[in-house]
C-alpha cells in the first residue's frame, strides 16, 4: 500500500501499461488480458493485474499531464519496484508527415513543463525512452494489422493542453519534434532517476496544422494497434 496506490506486495507486475484514463486501464484490463484483477480504486484512478499471452503485465492510469503521472510512476518505481513502465495515450500531431491515426512512439520527450525546472535548475536534462523497449516496440508495430503508419522521433510534453504560446509549439516542429502530449518527459525522467526502463507510444488524435480530430469511432479502432504494440514491448521485458 502506498499513499496513492492500494495494492499489496507482488500485486503488481513488473511491466505495466499506463493510459492516462483509467477507464481505459479497465478497459484493457477486461478486453485484452486474461484473469485480470483490480488492485487499486484510490481516486478512481484504477490499476489491475493480468496475464497476457501467459506473462503477467499491469495497467495503471495515471491522470492527465506530468505532475499527476508522476505521483503513479515514482510510487510503482520506489514503493513496488515495478522494472518498466509504457505509456500508451494520444497525442497532437504537429508536422504534415505524422497523420490522424498514426502511431508516435517516443524517442525523446522535449518540455516546457516546471518539473524539470524543479530537478535541475539551468540544465537542460533530455529525456530518452529506454532503447530495448523502443526497438521492441518498433518491432511489434511490425507486426500489428492496422492501416496507420508508425513514426519514431522526438514529442514535446507540455504542461498546458491549451497552448497559450502557440507559437513556441511550431517553433519545435521546426526542430522535428513531431507530436504533443502531456506526460512522457516526466515518466522517462523518472525512469531514469530511479534505474529503470519506460516508454511512451501515442496514437494521433487530433492534428494541430488541419484541425482534424479522430471521431470516437476511429479513436477506439486506433486505440488496440497501440496496445498490441505496447504489450509486444511489455513481453520482451519477460
Ligand atoms: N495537446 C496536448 N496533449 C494532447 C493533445 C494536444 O493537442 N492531443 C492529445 N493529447
Amino acid at each position: 500500500m502506498s499513499l496513492h496506490i492500494a495494492a499489496g506486495p507482488g500485486d503488481i507486475a513488473p511491466v505495466v501499461l499506463m493510459p492516462g484514463d483509467p477507464l481505459r486501464a479497465r478497459w484493457i484490463a477486461e478486453t485484452m488480458l486474461d484473469d485480470a484483477r483490480c488492485y487499486t480504486e484510490i481516486r478512481g484512478m484504477y490499476g489491475f493485474t493480468g496475464t497476457w499471452r501467459g506473462q503477467r503485465v499491469s495497467v495503471q492510469g495515471s491522470g492527465m499531464g506530468q505532475p499527476s503521472l508522476a505521483i503513479y510512476a515514482h510510487e510503482l518505481f520506489a514503493e513496488y519496484d515495478v522494472a518498466s513502465i509504457i505509456r500508451i495515450g494520444s497525442c497532437g500531431s504537429m508536422t504534415q508527415r505524422v497523420n490522424l491515426g498514426d502511431v508516435v512512439i517516443a524517442s525523446g520527450a522535449c518540455t516546457d513543463s516546471g518539473m524539470n525546472r524543479l530537478r535541475f535548475e539551468g540544465f537542460d536534462y533530455a529525456p530518452v525512452a529506454d532503447f530495448g523497449l523502443l526497438r521492441a516496440a518498433h518491432a511489434a508495430a511490425q507486426h500489428v494489422h492496422t492501416p496507420y503508419a508508425t513514426h519514431v522521433g522526438l514529442i514535446l510534453s507540455t504542461d498546458a493542453f491549451y497552448a497559450p504560446r502557440p507559437e513556441l509549439v511550431s517553433r519545435l516542429a521546426d526542430y522535428q519534434v513531431l507530436a504533443v502530449e502531456m506526460e512522457a518527459s516526466a515518466l522517462y525522467t523518472l525512469a531514469a532517476q530511479h534505474g529503470r526502463r519506460a516508454l511512451a507510444v501515442c496514437t494521433v488524435s487530433d492534428h494541430l496544422l488541419t484541425n482534424e480530430k479522430m471521431s470516437a469511432l476511429e479513436r477506439e479502432q486506433s486505440f488496440t494497434p497501440m496496445v498490441e504494440i505496447a504489450l509486444g514491448a511489455a513481453l520482451s521485458q519477460h
